[in-house]
């Protein structure tokens, strides 16, 4: 199994700061985000879980799992640069599971996300400009773009929710 790399932070809140100062993500560092990407489909499960409304639950669990997808598209990236293969990780072997915590959905955890997914669409086009490989860095740019969707879709939970 692929462990989190110990130059790593410890908890997934310091490491998506830590990740907002990085301009030429090192392998360690593709890793990490890969670990936080894997934590976001159960953040989103767990926000689904506290949404009444139906349509406001989709539109959250079709988000977690396009961040499964995020860690996927990290772990072909992470082949592509080192030749050797990784594992996303399951929850129980992921420090970063459940690291951001939000079960109740306010209008201060929805604003908080949103920012956090505006920052993933900057960030992974940061990263994707830092790359030699055109491959690895269409991947990353497809991260950028489906986090930007994704603060489309939370700005439309708000509405729907009327937070
Ligand atoms: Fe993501
Ligand atoms: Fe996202």
């Amino acid at each position: 199994m692929t462990q989190l790399p110990k130059s790593m932070p410890a908890d997934g809140m310091s490491a998506y700061a830590y990740f907002l100062t990085v301009e030429r993500p090192s392998i360690d560092d593709l890793t990490g985000m890969m670990f936080l990407e894997a934590s976001g489909e159960a953040l989103y499960e767990g926000l689904a879980g506290a949404a009444g409304p139906q349509e406001a639950k989709d539109i959250l669990l079709k988000n977690g799992r396009e961040e499964r997808a995020h860690a996927h598209r990290l772990r072909r990236v992470l082949r592509r640069l080192t030749g050797k293969p990784v594992e996303v990780p399951s929850p129980d072997e992921n420090p970063y599971h459940n690291a951001l915590g939000f079960d109740s959905l306010t209008r201060e955890v929805l604003d908080g996300l949103i920012g956090a997914e505006f920052d993933g669409d900057r960030l992974y086009n940061v990263w994707a400009d830092s790359l030699d490989d055109p491959e690895a860095a269409k991947l990353l740019r497809l991260n950028g773009r489906e986090e930007r969707r994704h603060g489309l879709r939370l700005r439309k939970v708000m509405d729907i929710l009327g937070a």
